[in-house]
């Protein structure tokens, strides 16, 4: 048998089970993996919690999770460049992740670097190709500003690396007791509230910001505006309403889920290039208390499943 996250219906972290399921059969095509870490997500949290019905409908029972990193147990047919006992990392669009067995398509998978571990491996898909699609999409030049609003969660972390890569000053909106981590990795943080324009604008200095990403909502695209920064380089993640009204960019995950950018990803964390802090473990059992923690929206990082 294998253990899965299972919900029957739309509520808070309480509807969340764990049950003994079978273990998933792999079709043509598919890996069957045996899941080492699950990285947990807001996104996730949305659509339990119905508040994506619209765009995100649950079927139920549903299962939960996309982010994972594993060991191949077997393989369908038609599948080459995997064989059993593969470290893989990657990513299930079947909210299947969340298991200790899942299949998986084998496109989706990409080898896992030994130096990389799989807590880090199994949180990198949603909150490391979101992160790169964003910074592409605002294309930092070097030297220029870029300002990051939730500089230190899940696809903070991984943006504000990406951009200084680029060679951009980045100023990261993110809570104090942050400052530090970002600081030690080159990153000019500010607090967030009342005042945050001012503390911006002085900041920045003459030049002013070229670029923003939003990855909070909370009128942030409107502050872009206001700052000054050209529609076509302010991207947002959360705000899409923002994005239609005022006409900025919305490209998230979706804009890079594919195998060779998370082999980028997964490469420059092995070479000690890009930095993912793990704000904490929790065995697959205690998946309420996982998603409960994130839902108080404060994480330096990733939250991961171990199950
Ligand atoms: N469109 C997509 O493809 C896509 C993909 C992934 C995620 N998302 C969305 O992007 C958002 C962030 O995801 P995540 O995984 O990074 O979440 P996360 O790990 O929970 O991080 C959220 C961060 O937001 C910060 N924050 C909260 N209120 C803020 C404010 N008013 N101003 C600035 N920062 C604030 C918190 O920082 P402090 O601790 O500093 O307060 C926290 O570190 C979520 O809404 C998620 O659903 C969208």
């Amino acid at each position: 048998m294998s253990k899965a996250v299972r919900f029957d219906e739309y509520g808070g972290t309480d509807v969340l089970e764990v049950r003994d399921v079978p273990v998933p059969v792999p079709a043509a095509g598919e890996v069957l993996v045996r899941v080492r870490a699950a990285g947990i997500n807001p996104g996730e949290a949305k659509i339990r919690e119905g508040q994506a019905h619209e765009r995100w409908p649950a079927t139920f029972p549903s299962g939960q999770g996309s982010d994972l990193a594993g060991v191949v147990e077997s393989t369908g047919g038609d599948v080459s460049g995997f064989a059993p006992g593969d470290e893989v990392l990657g990513y299930t669009y079947a909210r299947a992740a969340q298991a200790t067995y899942a299949t998986v398509p084998a496109g989706q998978l990409v080898p896992k670097p030994p130096e990389l571990a799989f807590d880090i491996a199994g949180s990198l898909f949603i909150a490391g190709t979101t992160a790169y699609a964003a910074v592409r999409a605002v294309a930092p030049g070097e030297g220029e500003t870029v300002v990051v609003a939730g500089a230190a969660g899940g696809v903070g972390v991984v943006a504000v690396q990406l951009a200084r890569r680029h060679g951009a000053r980045v100023i990261g909106l993110a809570s104090e007791r942050h400052h530090e981590w970002l600081r030690a990795h080159g990153v000019e943080p500010l607090v967030y509230g009342e005042g945050v324009a001012e503390r911006i604008r002085e900041t920045a200095g003459p030049r002013g910001v070229a670029a923003f990403i939003d990855l909070v909502g909370d009128g942030y695209v409107a502050l872009a505006l206001d700052l000054g920064v050209a529609p076509e380089r302010v991207d947002t993640v959360v705000d899409f309403a923002a994005a239609e009204k005022y006409g900025v960019r919305a490209d998230g995950g979706m804009a890079a889920d594919d195998a060779p950018t998370i082999s980028a990803l997964a490469d420059l964390v092995a070479r000690g290039e890009l930095d993912i802090p793990i704000a904490a473990r929790y065995p697959l059992d205690e998946v309420r208390a996982a998603y409960t923690e994130l839902g108080r929206g404060h994480t330096r990082g990733k939250i991961v499943l171990l199950p």
